[in-house]
């Protein structure tokens, strides 16, 4: 075989990819500072900024357009032009709201020999929407400055701000936009300080300066080579020692999956290659760490460290362990790359860690082998290392009211962010005084993946006004909050705030005092019933974390009150968003990216234990959206620990929703992780089909989705039922893949039912096929004819919606026959 050709085939279809998925930034600004003339610059077009050239993003009094009048031949064209400011000058870049409010900001500094600036001697400061950026700074070569930041309002400004003596300031180019939402998201990110892990929250409240971007084991990559066009170097400077070190590489893309990283985290060049373990150096024993020093010229600063792994050396899944150390504390133990991606090989994943730099300014990172692998397999690897310094959010600047303002906003995060971390470390102080009293916590023995798993997937919030230190070591004692900051948050439990009612009490719109909108559920004040639900919730709820499981804010047990508070979504019960409602419907591929979500967070509750949980209320009123339609599974208090290795079911009273319950756990009342797959597929219709999972107002062989709709998937007319709101959208392959999996879903029996990792597994698939499957139009128009229901055959969603509007009377039915269950089983 010509390798050499399969290489060049395999790089042009890697740049194909690139190609077609392509990222395009809602908000993109790129400004060719001092110049009159657009440049191209990798591909890009930077904005001329002169006010000749009709530019309105920069408001400066006194500026000055420069040309290099001898420009190397090896420096960019963008950097043949800069603009000089000799008073406080800035661009001003409006943001579009439908952006996701994280934004990239590069300045690009480059002096050049000018006549009347001796340009390396500017010193000035730079001042990004009340954030100090850049203090007393100077640029004396070519500099890149790379700022990663959420934007909450609709302006962007970037200042500049002569000091000293120079009194001027400059720069040659400008970039400003916006980056995918998940980007850098708040929480999940792994605080490493020797003190055991802790979780580090609202990330996105800090700007983040990029201070190395670094391809392990491989080659730099220029803009050209990453969607977000950034610079990676390779490793090599930064290795401890060398023959530690031998590089990997493979020729396959990357296994992307939704949920784990994106070609927008890093490109594939990154995942591609990486640093493992050189363990034919004879000079070596077995094992030992690869180390890598990344100085960062600050000591004792807190850095993001962003590691980036794909296991590209395993011949196979469940090989590869190993340790994380960071400045020679723990960062992650065991870690397994086939359990972080569901148990694909060759998938990117990124970990989020926070650490400060040592007393010698450098940030030390070391892989080496765990002692789970097995003595033949010891192998360890890193992908990627990006270091970015948490910039403090120190804001000032003389100037307008409005810069005063930002001033004022500044100082009041500055000092809110030194009171919590001196509220954190009370709390750590505390923790750790009580940790070595205290056997170790369950949730750890029991072998729960910590905190995240998927890179950057765990949201949890915990109220930074409202957590007590009440002590206990049990992680769940923290999440308590008072019941008059409850009061408070809700209004005194107003009646216009209720946004549900369910079998435990009413739900409540609330905002914390730190503006975190939550939903309280509050369970019927002085009675005790529910209680052990709402202990299970808490339990459960504390120990795992899940970018698709809703994550508990905290709880209140005060005054005969059991008040449970969760993050707020936005958009609701996914119910609510296919029938029966006023919401616009979704799109086809909404509704398998909601599925797709949905599956993977009840795949962790049932994998990601040594027992597993079993959620045992799967329904789509437990399906919740956020603001940006992404599904998180709720309601776990009727969740119960899966059965252990040497039993195959758990024994236990009837509990559910009617209409979603899995017929074999009904008679024979064996509960397993397979009841929720029956659920879970009769969600699947109901999402396709856009009517409830029970109707007692339908003809009686409608009355049961469940069993209708298997009915028409049996004859193979499914398309024949489907919502009519998608006509035309689903690809006949994605509909029969979407229904068999649903069908296996639904199976009579639990052990031919599908788990819920193969069900994930099969809707991503039927994503796939719906995505990227050429199809002939001729075909198109067939799914047309299928897809579009005759009048007699497809009573189902939109008369029912009519009817159900109102009246919700098939709800009613199904809580009234749901409570006999209950019932029933009490006697
Ligand atoms: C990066 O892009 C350049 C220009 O398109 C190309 O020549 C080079 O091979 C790419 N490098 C990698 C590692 O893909
Ligand atoms: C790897 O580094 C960590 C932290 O310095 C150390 O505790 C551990 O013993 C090292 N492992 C090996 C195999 O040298």
């Amino acid at each position: 075989m010509d390798t050499k050709r399969l290489h060049i085939f395999c790089l042009t279809f890697i740049s194909l990819l690139y190609f077609s998925t392509s990222f395009i930034p809602t908000n993109n600004f790129l400004i060719n500072c001092g110049s009159n003339a657009n440049i191209s610059f990798y591909n890009r077009i930077f904005i001329a900024d002169s006010a000749k050239s009709g530019s309105v993003f920069l408001s400066a009094e006194r500026s000055v357009s420069l040309t290099d009048p001898n420009p190397s031949s090896n420096s960019p064209i963008l950097y043949h032009t800069l603009r000089v400011f000799t008073t406080d000058s800035s661009y001003k870049f409006n943001i579009k709201k439908n952006g996701t409010g994280t934004h990239l900001v590069r300045l690009h500094f480059s002096p050049f020999q000018a006549q009347n600036f001796n340009l390396v001697s500017a010193k000035f400061n730079v001042v990004v929407n009340g954030f100090l950026l850049l203090s007393g700074f100077s640029a004396n070569s070519m500099l890149l400055k790379e700022y990663i930041l959420k934007i909450d309002g609709e302006v962007l400004e970037i200042m500049f701000s002569p000091v000293g003596d120079s009194g001027f300031a400059f720069v040659n180019a400008i970039e400003v936009f916006s980056v995918p939402k998940d980007f850098i998201i708040d929480d999940g990110a792994r605080l490493v300080n020797g003190d055991g892990i802790e979780e580090y929250k609202n990330l996105t409240s800090q700007v983040l300066e990029t201070i190395h971007r670094v391809n392990v084991g491989g080659l730099k990559l220029t803009p050209f080579n990453d969607t977000l066009w950034r610079t990676w170097i390779p490793d090599d400077g930064f290795l401890v020692f060398k023959p530690s070190a031998k590089g990997a590489v493979t020729t396959h893309v990357p296994n992307y999956q939704t949920g784990g990283a994106t070609r927008e985290i890093a490109s594939d060049n990154v995942y591609m290659t990486a640093q493992q373990m050189n363990r034919n150096n004879s000079a070596l024993n077995a094992r030992f760490n690869i180390t890598w020093d990344f100085p960062v010229g600050s000591h004792g600063a807190p850095h993001l460290v962003r590691l980036h792994f794909c296991d590209i050396v395993s011949p196979a899944l469940n090989l590869l362990y190993f340790n994380v150390y960071i400045n020679d504390y723990s960062a992650y133990q065991d870690l397994d790359l086939s359990m972080l991606t569901y148990h694909v090989l060759s998938s990117p994943v990124y970990i989020d860690f926070v650490a400060d730099s040592d007393d010698s300014g450098v940030i030390r990172v070391s892989v080496g082998p765990s002692d789970l692998s097995s003595p033949s397999k010891i192998n360890a690897i890193l992908n990627g290392a990006e270091i970015m310094r948490l910039v403090n959010l120190k804001g000032f600047n003389a100037g307008s009211k409005k810069k005063n303002v930002w001033i004022l906003v500044g100082f009041i995060l500055g000092g809110f962010v030194i009171f919590c971390l001196a509220a954190v470390a009370v709390l750590l102080a505390f923790k750790s005084k009580k940790k070595k009293l205290k056997p170790p916590r369950h949730a750890e023995s029991a072998g729960w993946t910590p905190l995240r798993v998927y890179g950057g997937s765990s949201y949890s919030r915990m109220s930074g006004g409202t957590v007590t230190t009440s002590p206990g070591a049990n992680g769940y004692h923290s999440l308590r909050i008072p019941f008059v900051d409850i009061q408070t948050a809700t209004n005194n439990f107003d009646k216009s705030l209720i946004i549900g009612m369910g079998g435990f009490g009413m739900v409540y719109k609330g905002v914390l005092r730190d503006n975190i909108k939550v939903a309280v559920k509050r369970g019927v004040p002085g009675s005790r019933q529910g209680l052990p639900e709402f202990q299970t919730e808490i339990t459960v709820l504390s120990k795992i974390r899940h970018r698709h499981l809703v994550s508990l804010v905290g709880y209140c047990e005060e005054q005969a009150e059991m008040i449970l508070v969760y993050e707020y979504m936005e958009k609701g019960p996914l119910k609510n968003h296919l029938y029966g409602s006023k919401h616009p419907p979704l799109s086809w591929k909404q509704r398998l990216e909601i599925c797709i979500g949905s599956a993977r967070g009840l795949h962790y509750l049932h994998t990601g234990s040594a027992q597993g949980i079993i959620h045992r209320d799967i329904k789509s009123t437990n399906i919740l959206l956020d603001e940006n339609y992404m599904v998180k599974v709720a309601d776990f208090g009727l969740s119960r620990s899966g059965p252990c290795l040497n039993e195959t079911h758990v024994s236990t009273g009837v509990k559910g929703s009617f209409g979603y319950l899995d017929p074999e756990y009904f008679r024979r009342q064996r509960l397993t992780d397979k009841s929720d797959v029956y659920s879970f597929g009769v969600v699947l219709f109901e999402v396709l089909c856009a009517r409830p999972a029970v109707d007692p107002l339908l003809a009686r062989e409608q009355v049961n989705l469940a069993e209708w709709a298997i009915q028409w998937q049996k004859k193979g007319m499914l398309g024949k039922i489907v919502d009519p709101n998608l006509v035309g959208q689903i690809k006949p392959s994605c509909l029969k893949k979407y229904g068999e999996t649903a069908e296996k879903c639904l199976a009579e029996y639990g052990v031919d039912r599908p788990t819920m990792g193969d069900v994930l597994w099969n809707l991503e698939h039927a994503l796939q096929l719906q995505e990227s499957e050429p199809e002939e139009p001729r075909e198109d128009s067939n799914v047309n004819g299928m897809d579009c229901p005759t009048p007699s055959v497809a009573p189902s969603s939109n008369a029912r919606t009519a009817k159900d509007d109102g009246s919700g009377s098939s709800d009613l039915t199904t809580s009234k026959v749901f409570s006999q269950l209950v019932m029933n089983e009490g006697r």
